[in-house]
This record gives structure tokens, C-alpha cells and sequence, in this order.
């Protein structure tokens, strides 16, 4: 599977909370395995881990069961967050390609034995299994967003902002705004209060990765290339409620 195809799945995926609590086969085991070891990485320098487990491994708060679940750790260095949320949509939108439901779980813990295997820090889960609900959207306008001048200085319609308006985020707070400059996409992130930021903080920075990760996709579509670069201007800007986190050049 390349890049390219996952793009369309974009807007047909949603989260799945049902799943039938049979193992998937080994042969779809392995294949989602294998994808696990290609996706791309946002920053090349920070080293990620993921782990297909099974269901007595997890413990689930929100208690969404399933028969698998992908145990994601990072090293803990600038950007981690994001660069986990960026690598983790990919698989999320592989396994929709494949016809395996998959939701994101911002409250699952995996268990001690499974926390004790990795030296990197443990950032989050995603369940996944064969879905007992229909799989994909049928209309983009089941998608429950914020219109695209609510995260964008573009009023009009523009296809990478577009796929980066349908991006899932967690408690589906979308709390990314763009700012389009050319081919240049400054991504800043919105600023919680002192009570929110302790709920959001790490959620948010893993929500910008999989904006960006839609970005990236809509970019590959067109045939263009994505860089992730710091732009100082960009940097100074203030933007009220907002804090910059960096900008993707689109070539
Ligand atoms: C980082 C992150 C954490 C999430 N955590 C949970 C969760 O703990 N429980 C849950 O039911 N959904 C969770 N979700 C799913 C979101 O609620 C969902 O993506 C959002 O409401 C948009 O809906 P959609 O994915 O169906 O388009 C999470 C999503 C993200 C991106």
C-alpha cells in the first residue's frame, strides 16, 4: 500500500467503537504488522514503537472493546507527540483501506507486563478489529467539523485544507488552525487554560500530527512533496488563543 491510496479513505473513515471480539486472522495480522514498519516518519530523529497486542492487554477506562489494540511508545524529544500522532493516522487510515475498524483511545493504559517491555515512554492506543457498525462514511457531510474558515485563514475551497478539516481529533476538538502563505502552511495549535491544558495539552499535540499527517496525504495526491520547516516570521506572528508550532512547505 503507498500513500497515495490511503488519501481517499480520508473521507470515508470515522471511528469505530463496536467490534466483533474474534481475532482477526493471521494473515490480516501480518499485513497490518508489516504496514506498522512502513510509515513515514514526521521527524527522522525520534525513535517510535509499535506494538499489535491483543485484548487482555489493555485496560481500557472508556471501556471501547476489542480484540486488538496498537500500543504506541516514543522517545521522549521535542515534537514526540506529534510525531506519533502523524505516524499513528497512517495506520489508521491503512486499516480502513483493508476493511478493519479502528478508533483512537486517548484513556487506554496498556497493562504493566506490556509497559514494561519498552524503554520509550508509552503515548497512546488505537483498538481495532472488525467493525459490527458500518465501516465508512458514505457523504462528507457526515462528518460532524468546523467549516474551513473556522481553522483556516482560506475561505475558499482548497483540497489540502479540506483534508486536513476532516482530520478525527481527540473528544473531536479540531484544535488546529492554518495559516496559508503561498506554499507554505503554518500550523499553530489552540492554547488551553491552566485546567483544560492538564485534560488537552498531550491529546492536542497528538491531534496537530494527524492534521498534518491529512496534509501531507492531500499534498502526495497532487504530486507534491511536504517539508517540515520552523519559520520565523511564522514563529512571531501572535495569533490570539493560538501558539505556533511549525510550518509545512508544500512543493
Ligand atoms: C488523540 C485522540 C484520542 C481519542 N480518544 C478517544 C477515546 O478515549 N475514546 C473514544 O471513544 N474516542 C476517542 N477518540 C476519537 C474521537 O472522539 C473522534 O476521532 C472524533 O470524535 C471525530 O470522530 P470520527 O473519528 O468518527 O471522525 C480520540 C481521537 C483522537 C485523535
Amino acid at each position: 500500500m503507498d500513500q497515495t491510496n490511503l488519501y481517499e479513505f480520508i473521507t470515508k473513515r470515522k471511528s469505530i467503537r463496536k467490534y466483533d471480539l474474534t481475532p482477526l486472522d493471521q494473515d490480516t495480522l501480518g499485513s497490518i504488522t508489516s504496514y506498522m514498519h512502513t510509515v513515514k516518519p514526521l521527524y527522522d530523529s525520534i525513535q517510535v514503537d509499535m506494538k499489535l497486542v491483543s485484548q487482555n492487554d489493555v485496560n481500557n477506562l472508556l471501556s471501547i472493546n476489542a480484540p486488538h489494540y496498537i500500543i504506541v511508545s516514543s522517545e521522549k524529544k521535542e515534537g514526540y507527540l506529534t510525531h506519533v500522532g502523524f505516524m499513528l493516522q497512517q495506520v489508521d487510515l491503512f486499516l480502513s483501506s483493508i476493511g478493519i475498524g479502528s478508533c483512537w483511545l486517548g484513556m487506554g493504559k496498556p497493562s504493566k507486563s506490556i509497559l514494561t517491555t519498552s524503554e520509550l515512554e508509552f503515548v497512546i492506543v488505537l483498538a481495532l478489529g472488525k467493525s459490527k457498525e458500518p465501516l465508512h462514511r458514505m457523504n462528507i457531510s457526515e462528518f460532524k467539523r468546523k467549516p474551513i474558515e473556522a481553522i483556516s485563514n482560506v475561505h475558499e475551497e482548497d483540497s489540502l485544507l479540506s483534508a486536513v478539516r476532516l482530520a478525527p481529533s481527540a473528544t473531536n476538538s479540531q484544535p488546529w488552525y492554518f495559516i496559508r502563505s503561498g506554499d507554505r502552511f503554518h500550523a499553530y495549535c489552540i492554547k488551553n487554560n491552566m485546567v483544560k491544558a492538564i485534560l488537552y495539552e498531550k491529546m492536542n499535540k497528538i491531534d496537530m500530527g494527524i492534521a498534518i499527517c491529512h496534509l501531507w496525504l492531500a499534498a502526495v495526491h497532487t504530486h507534491k512533496n511536504m517539508k517540515c520547516i520552523q519559520d520565523m516570521q511564522a514563529q512571531g506572528t501572535l495569533l490570539s488563543g493560538y501558539t505556533y508550532l511549525t510550518t509545512l512547505q508544500i512543493q
